[in-house]
């Protein structure tokens, strides 16, 4: 017997069971299918970002921040440690608390919301009369709407499949046991910088070997100039535009041979080596070929510009669609996907989704970069203030970058605001807020922002945008 329900979700990632709850509130009878197993092959709803991307990646970089402070800034306070030392076995075991925590809290938000949850992999089977027929673990679901979240996979260099021992995915790069001596990472893109980070903090020599010749080409260049300065002053080494041979892995390490800039031929031997060359979109075993819905050349689900894709009542969102692979996206798309299910109009606007990459220093942006501006002949005027002239980054001891903005040369309304230092990964959302509201710098220059904080430095650069900074 087959069970009904108004909207069945496959995929139980932030794109996933956010559009679950979502069309659950909005009274549809909802069931989210995810297949993810914890240690003991529990489920483990929350996909890639609970398990072993967003949420882990911040506990770990929480727990090698704490360490860095207490190894070379603790002293500055008058605070005096002896025999400093890190157990990476219970680091671990704290992030994996805070990963089931997550599990947990989403389970229970299924609860709460009364969508019904499947443990196991969903595939389509065939159209039925008014939807579609899902096969999960043995049970047959027929849903009027099926909203596809099946997220995305790491990438891997072709011939060097991960072993999640010595060739390490995301998977293994945050579970590794040891402080590794020696690290070499493949990419210098956002996973490779937050992973580098963990490492080196906790005392490993690390290497990021980056196919491009520019340091974060998507970040405005200023931005990047400046956050390569702090990665390489903090020993981050970081080389660009290698081409990367052949990897030869063994047990005790691997090494990579590569041309460098210059067309050196190098050698760069490590213990353990992370790839980070991107992510691909994962339909395995979703049986998207047997109903026809149709993927383009990455393999990502192709869809309209809300969602829908070429089979009718059937939606994709997050990272199994074209679009920046975030969680907050694919949330966001899936909360427009069940409004718009419901005849409301959802939308998303791609302009203001925020990026943020969680080094220290923190690296965050929204809207468009200096570059972009200049390709598409904009008059713009930019303002920048940077955190050594705030008082707030003083205290905290923590002073390296700036807030920078760009305004229509014309109108002033807000383009982009970019930002490098202390806590940017708080300070955009005021950017974000304001970008949605079509906000011109001269606004956020004349709201009153709390002294002393780290957000002055946004107003600011609002007020440098017309060359009339107070403090600086
Ligand atoms: P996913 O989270 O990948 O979830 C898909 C789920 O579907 C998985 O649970 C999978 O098991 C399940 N599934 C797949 N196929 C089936 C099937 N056929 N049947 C049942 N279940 C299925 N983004 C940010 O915004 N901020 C960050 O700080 C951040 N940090 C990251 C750090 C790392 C190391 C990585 C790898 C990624 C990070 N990301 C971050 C990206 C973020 O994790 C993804 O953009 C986000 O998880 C995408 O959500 P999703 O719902 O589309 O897919
Ligand atoms: P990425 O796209 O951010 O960076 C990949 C980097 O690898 C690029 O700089 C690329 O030029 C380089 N590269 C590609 N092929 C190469 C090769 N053969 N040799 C050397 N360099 C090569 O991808 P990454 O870091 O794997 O992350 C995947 C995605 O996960 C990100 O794009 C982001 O969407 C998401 N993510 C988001 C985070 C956040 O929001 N803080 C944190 C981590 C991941």
């Amino acid at each position: 017997m087959s069970k009904n329900f108004d909207v069945v979700v496959i995929g139980g990632g932030p794109g996933g069971y956010i559009g679950a709850i979502r069309a659950a509130q909005l009274g549809f009878n909802t069931a989210c299918i995810d297949e993810w197993k914890n240690e003991k092959g529990g489920p483990a709803p929350g996909g890639t970002c609970t398990n072993v991307g967003c949420i882990p990646s911040k506990a770990l970089l929480q727990s090698s921040e704490h360490y860095e402070h207490a190894a070379h800034s603790f002293a500055d306070h008058g605070i005096g440690l002896k025999d400093l030392s890190i157990d990476v076995k219970k680091m671990l075991a704290r992030k994996d608390t805070v990963v089931k925590q997550n599990n947990d809290g989403i389970l229970y938000l299924f609860k709460k919301n009364k969508v019904t949850f499947f443990h196991g992999r969903g595939s389509f089977v065939k159209a039925v009369d008014g939807g579609w027929e899902i096969a999960v673990g043995g049970e047959t679901l027929v849903a009027k709407q099926v909203i596809v979240a099946t997220g995305s996979n790491a990438r891997a260099l072709p011939g060097v499949p991960f072993d999640e021992e010595t060739v390490l995915s995301n998977d293994g790069a945050l579970r590794v046991g040891a402080v590794p001596k020696k690290l070499g990472l493949i990419g210098s893109g956002v996973i490779g910088l937050e992973m580098g980070s963990v490492w080196r903090r906790l005392g490993a020599q690390v290497t990021v070997l980056e196919a491009l010749p520019t340091f974060l080409g998507a970040v405005d260049e200023q931005i990047a100039k400046e956050a390569h300065k702090a990665f390489t002053k903090q020993g981050l080494k970081i080389e660009l535009g290698v081409k990367v041979g052949e990897i030869k892995a063994a047990k005790g390490g691997v090494s990579v041979a590569y041309t460098d800039a210059k067309g050196g031929a190098q050698k760069l031997e490590v213990d353990k080596l992370i790839v980070s060359i991107g992510r691909v979109p994962n339909t395995n075993g979703l049986n998207a070929d047997a109903v026809g819905l149709k993927l383009d050349e990455r393999g990502a689900i192709v869809v309209d510009d809300e969602c829908r894709t070429n089979l009718p009542g059937v939606w994709a969102v997050g990272d199994v669609v074209r679009g920046p692979m975030l969680a907050h996206k694919a949330e966001e798309e899936g909360v427009a996907v069940a409004e718009r299910i419901a005849g409301q109009h959802g939308h998303v606007n791609f302009n203001t989704i925020p990026w943020v990459i969680y080094t220290s220093p923190e690296i965050a942006w929204v809207g468009k970069t200096e570059q972009q501006l200049k390709a598409e002949g904009r008059a713009y005027k930019a303002g920048s203030f940077p955190f050594m002239a705030n008082g707030r980054a003083r205290a905290l001891g923590d002073t390296t970058g700036m807030v920078k903005f760009l305004a229509d040369a014309a109108t002033d309304e807000i383009l982009g605001v970019h930002i490098v230092g202390p806590m940017a990964s708080e300070l955009i959302a005021e950017a974000v807020v304001a970008m949605e509201f079509r906000a011109s710098a001269e606004d956020i220059a004349r709201i009153c922002h709390a002294h002393p904080s780290l957000s002055e430095a946004t107003k600011e650069a609002a007020l440098a945008v017309d060359k009339r900074t107070l403090n600086f």
